[in-house]
């Protein structure tokens, strides 16, 4: 090697060194940030000690219950009984019901929207007509600005990307991710017979758009005094119902379809969400609370998603309850780690699914060999099939079983499920998803 390559070498492995460095101690200050917030929480509701949860490696003397076998009997709370005991037998009732369950997951798990939220401005930074792959694409990348004149020492600009074909001449179905914003073509894999999601959605003549999360509100505690809940609340601590994460990037999607609703070449009326872990949470909370959206696709989500949280196989309330993920909730979610239980909740997962019907909502995971046993996979399956007896009030159609199906096997109905051969990603029910939501988006 001569001089100029060891130095550069030299240089490269000094300056990725110190990045290592600077993101640890990043990481570092942010956890400790977390740590600060979560005990001041602690404090406000009273509670000065917390169960821990389970670990999510298997080999660790107290790993999370993975084990079928293992799963103890649970008694879950029933979306169609009212609060006092009394059945939910007609439509008008299941509306008033409705409103309960949402009062109970603000109340409760996912924190409430504040009364008042700054407008948003949305403004075209670019429009790029372009290629993804073989398809034709029109880029627009926008930013929704957040008036800020209450606290001008916070700034929040949402970051959204809209893909459409260009050539379709009609307003298209969108499907939104919560996810990240990779340049177009990224995430193709080797094999050129596969498709990123992008690709797929275009080559059916629809359109995509990512949404990042992070762009709205940071994805830890000790953000939760920035972002669109840190300028709402003019940079104070979270009152113990005050919404987290989960509902303010929920939020930024309703943002989003405002913002679809004033694109011509948009079909606001045919407008999807889907995410991954825990952007499936945000998805499926996202669709609960906002009736334009039409459609979900709900991946992988696990607890504080589409898993019943009654059942104790996989994460538990108490990990959800930890300084690491309090902040995608309200304050009052942690009492369930202590001094409540898994027990006490008066809503579960199959609540926030029926909030979804009569929209069509699809399940997804991993499977188990590949993805693990955290997300806990029978477990999101049983969110969707025990909303199934409002599906059915309202006049659709349910899972149908209770039977936890075979790999690769699509539990059909207007809420669906299938477990994929794959890892923690949605790749490969892509192709299923959007065979789903033809039936639905086809006119
Ligand atoms: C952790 C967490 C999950 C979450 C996941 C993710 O595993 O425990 O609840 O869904 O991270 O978002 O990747």
């Amino acid at each position: 090697m001569n001089k100029s390559g060891f130095f550069l070498l030299l240089g490269v492995f000094v300056s990725s060194f110190v990045s290592a460095q600077f993101s640890q101690q990043y990481r570092d200050s942010i956890n400790r940030l977390s740590y600060e917030d979560h005990k001041l929480m602690m404090e406000k509701l009273g509670i000065s000690e917390l169960r821990p949860g389970p670990s999510g490696n298997p080999e660790a003397p107290n790993a999370a219950i993975s084990d079928e076998a293992k799963v103890q009997p649970y008694f879950l709370p029933n979306p169609l009984v009212f609060n006092n005991g009394t059945k939910v037998i007609t439509r008008e009732q299941w509306e008033k019901r409705r409103a309960e369950i949402f009062e109970l997951f603000d109340r409760e798990i996912y924190g409430r929207l504040p009364e008042s939220i700054p407008g948003v401005k949305w403004e075209i930074v670019s429009e790029n007509d372009t290629m993804d792959g073989d398809f034709p694409v029109k880029i627009k990348q926008l930013k929704g600005v957040v008036d800020n004149s209450s606290y001008p020492e916070i700034d929040v600009e949402i970051d959204l990307t809209l893909g459409i074909p260009p050539e379709s001449g009609e307003a298209v179905p969108v499907i939104m991710e919560f996810g990240f914003n990779w340049p177009a073509g990224f995430g193709r894999i080797q094999n050129d017979d596969e498709l990123t999601w992008k690709q797929q959605l275009l080559q059916k003549g629809w359109g995509y758009a990512v949404l990042v999360p992070v762009s709205v509100q940071a994805d830890n505690g000790a953000g939760l005094r920035q972002g669109i809940i840190g300028l709402v609340n003019k940079g104070k601590p979270r009152n113990v119902d005050d919404w987290g994460a989960l509902r303010a990037w929920a939020w930024g999607a309703s943002r989003a379809i405002d913002y679809f609703e004033t694109d011509k070449e948009v079909d606001e009326t045919r407008v999807g969400i889907e995410g991954l872990s825990r952007y499936g949470k945000a998805a499926l909370v996202a669709m609960a609370y906002e009736p334009r959206i039409a459609i979900g696709f709900i991946g992988s989500s696990g607890a504080g998603g589409a898993k019943i949280l009654h059942r104790v196989f996989g994460e538990q309330v108490e990990n959800l309850a930890s300084s690491a993920e309090y902040h995608w909730f309200a304050g009052n979610s942690i009492k369930y780690a202590g001094p409540l239980t898994q027990e006490d909740l008066p809503v579960d997962a199959h609540h926030l699914v029926a909030l979804c019907a009569p929209r069509p909502v699809f399940i997804s995971s991993g499977s188990a060999a590949v993805e693990g046993q955290w997300v806990d996979a029978k477990g999101m399956f049983l969110g969707g099939a025990m909303a199934g007896p409002v599906y059915e009030l309202l006049g659709k159609r349910s899972m149908r079983t209770m039977l936890f199906p075979p790999q690769e096997t699509l539990v059909d109905g207007d809420v669906a499920f299938r477990q994929h051969e794959g890892g923690h990603t949605n790749k490969p029910n892509w192709p299923w998803f959007i065979e789903f939501a033809e039936r639905y988006f086809e006119k």
